[in-house]
């Protein structure tokens, strides 16, 4: 259908190498848009690119570590060189320093994880708007979690990080509505990744949280990529500053 359609739009899309990100940009390239593939291993990331070629899709590699703002500046540089104007701006990478107790906090530890879960959104922010902004439409879509909504054993600082997110694409939507750029988050629940490991292969954690989903399974990294890529296009063009739960109705159980 027309009004899903990404034909003639650049996405970038942050941590695209594996998991969630991976999906995306693969959601992204079925849609039509020229999808860039980034993360910090240039090899993973040159094989997911070479896969949606071969598949007939538009997608190159670029290197960056979203801890380094210089290497964000390169990496916008050098999409916007190679594919042109960044229309979709993916902020999916992330990272959790602290899995454990709050009371274990510790202050680096948090520092880094609010330079790469939140610092490093708003400084692509900055690096894609103007082109955005010139052209009068532009999408901006971070990954928060479900941990920014709601209390988690183990991963209050991450948390903590995540719940900016869902502050930051508010703060954006208002402040960049007037030029038709949307901002909006995403808040999946545990979704069958290597980053969120510690959540679902332990069975004895898992459990309950099983039995607390109405769909009784855990995410896959594909029902995160089609609601990404649905807010993405103008199918959602009236919707903006919001966080869509993904979490198959865990956060509607009300256990
Ligand atoms: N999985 C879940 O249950 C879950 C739940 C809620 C929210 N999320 C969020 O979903 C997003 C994706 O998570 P995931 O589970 O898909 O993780 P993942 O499978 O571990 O993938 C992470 C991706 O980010 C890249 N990356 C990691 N650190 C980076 C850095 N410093 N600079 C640039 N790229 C970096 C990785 O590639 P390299 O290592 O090669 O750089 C990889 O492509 C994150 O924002 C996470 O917080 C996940």
């Amino acid at each position: 259908m027309a009004v899903f359609c990404l034909d003639g739009k650049t996405a970038l899309v942050t941590g695209s190498s594996r998991g969630i990100g991976q999906a995306i940009a693969v959601s992204m390239a079925e849609a039509g848009a020229r999808t860039v593939i980034s993360g910090r291993n240039v090899d993973t990331c040159e094989s997911v690119a070479r896969s949606i070629r071969e598949d007939g899709g538009h997608a190159m590699a670029a290197t960056a570590d979203i801890g380094d703002e210089p290497s964000l500046e390169l990496l916008v540089q050098q999409v916007e060189r190679e594919f042109g104007t960044i229309d979709i701006l993916i902020c999916n990478a992330a990272s959790n320093s602290h899995f454990g107790s709050l009371l274990d906090f510790n202050a680096e530890a948090f520092r880094k994880m609010m330079d790469n879960n939140v610092a490093s959104a708003l400084t692509l922010a900055k690096l894609c708007v103007p082109a955005m902004k010139a052209q009068r439409d532009g999408v901006i879509i971070l990954i928060s979690s479900l941990a920014g909504l709601f209390g988690f054993r183990d991963l209050g600082p991450y948390g903590l990080s995540k719940a900016a997110d869902i502050s930051l694409v508010q703060h954006l939507a208002v402040e960049l509505g007037e030029h038709n750029i949307r901002a909006n988050a995403i808040a999946p629940g545990v979704v069958k990744t290597e980053f969120a490991r510690p959540m679902w292969d332990d069975r004895q954690r898992a459990a309950p949280m099983l039995a607390a989903t109405p769909l009784g399974r855990l995410g896959e990294p594909a029902d995160i990529a089609g609601a990404v890529t649905f807010l993405a296009s103008d199918a959602a063009s009236f919707i903006t500053g919001q966080t869509l739960v993904i979490d198959g109705g865990l956060s509607a159980s009300g256990v």
